[in-house]
């Protein structure tokens, strides 16, 4: 039997990253206490995550993306190399890469995120390019300006591939009920969820239901596509997650004694349930190996840096 094939449609970042105990408000300086760079963008990192948290060679993971002709270009695409992810349809254009500018806060390892997409922004993949992916799962995030497209082509296209997708950063103008009623795997935070829910008049007369996450759970998974895996998470954070297929559960987060850095804490999870899922585990293990990845990975620096593998999972699994 082929082994299953994930492609991560999205960005790649070299993230620029400051520690700091403060963040300073408009027009006040103040000294931080470190910096770092590490690889990052969402496609990235979910690609990265999708490889490492599946056992050696279990996966065929692909990324579609752009760099840059600069440094940054090179060492991207090279990470994701050196990470066993198939970079054939990742492309360099003319000028920079994508780069994000990030504030960690110490005490709390929470973030602030500016990102200015560079070759992101001109990731704009033809039909041949789509024609090109094979496999059952592909991911897709807004750090590329055709994340609709993508969604439009392949529904139409493939409608056996699961489309697992985290409208983040949210772009309310690419938020319809078509798109919606595209998607398979529907991943957002708690705002991301009111977000969708509210531009969507999904919560009409009900607006109690955008405090209730279970409710606005199901509510969202009514208006995914009927078939294939039908699946709808909400992610809460320290709190842990929502996950409804058919009926709403919860799984809690993992204890963690210090939280250091949530930069790609969100796509860690995201690609732990997806290449379990592609592996053929079902969504309630998925979830549950998908929270441990991104409990490790908040206890280090990086956003692609700090996604574990697939035995540190397993290990920390089988010992809690
Ligand atoms: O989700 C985290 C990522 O968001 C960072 O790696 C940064 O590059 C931004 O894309």
């Amino acid at each position: 039997m082929s082994k299953p094939t994930v492609t991560v449609i999205g960005s790649l970042n070299y993230d620029l990253v400051t520690f700091t105990k403060k963040v300073p408000e408009g027009g006040e300086t103040y000294q931080a206490d470190a910096f770092e760079t590490h690889m990052g963008g969402k496609g990235l990192n979910e690609a990265i995550a999708v490889s490492r948290l599946s056992p050696p060679d279990s996966i065929e993971t692909k990324m579609i993306g752009n760099v840059g002709t600069d440094e940054f270009g090179h060492t991207l695409k090279q990470y994701l190399i050196d990470n066993g992810v198939n970079v054939d349809q990742v492309a360099t254009v003319e000028g920079s890469s994508g780069v994000a500018v990030i504030l960690v806060e110490e005490d709390s390892g929470e973030n602030r995120i500016l990102i200015t997409p560079g070759a992101n922004g001109k990731l704009k993949p033809r039909d041949e390019d789509y024609e090109k992916i094979t496999g059952s799962f592909v991911i897709l995030q807004n750090e590329y300006p055709d994340t609709l497209k993508s969604i439009t082509w392949l529904r139409k296209n493939r409608p056996d591939f699961n489309i697992c997708y985290n409208p983040s950063p949210f772009k309310p103008e690419l938020i319809t009920s078509e798109l919606l009623g595209g998607i398979d795997l529907l991943i957002v935070n708690e705002g991301e969820a009111k977000d969708v829910a509210q531009h969507l008049g999904l919560l009409e007369g009900q607006q109690e239901e955008a405090n209730d996450m279970y409710a606005l759970s199901q509510t969202l998974q009514k208006s995914i596509n009927k078939s294939n895996i039908q699946t709808v998470i909400i992610t809460l954070g320290s709190k842990g997650c929502i996950y409804t297929t058919d009926e709403p559960r919860f799984l809690q987060a993992n204890k963690v004694d210090k939280v250091v850095d949530t930069t790609g804490a969100g796509d860690t999870f995201f690609g732990g349930v997806v290449s379990s899922l592609a592996l053929g585990k079902n969504i309630e293990e998925a979830v549950k190996f998908a929270t441990t990845a991104s409990s490790l990975a908040i206890q280090k620096k990086g956003a692609a840096e700090g996604i574990p593998n697939y035995n540190e999972v397993t290990q920390n699994l089988l010992n809690n």
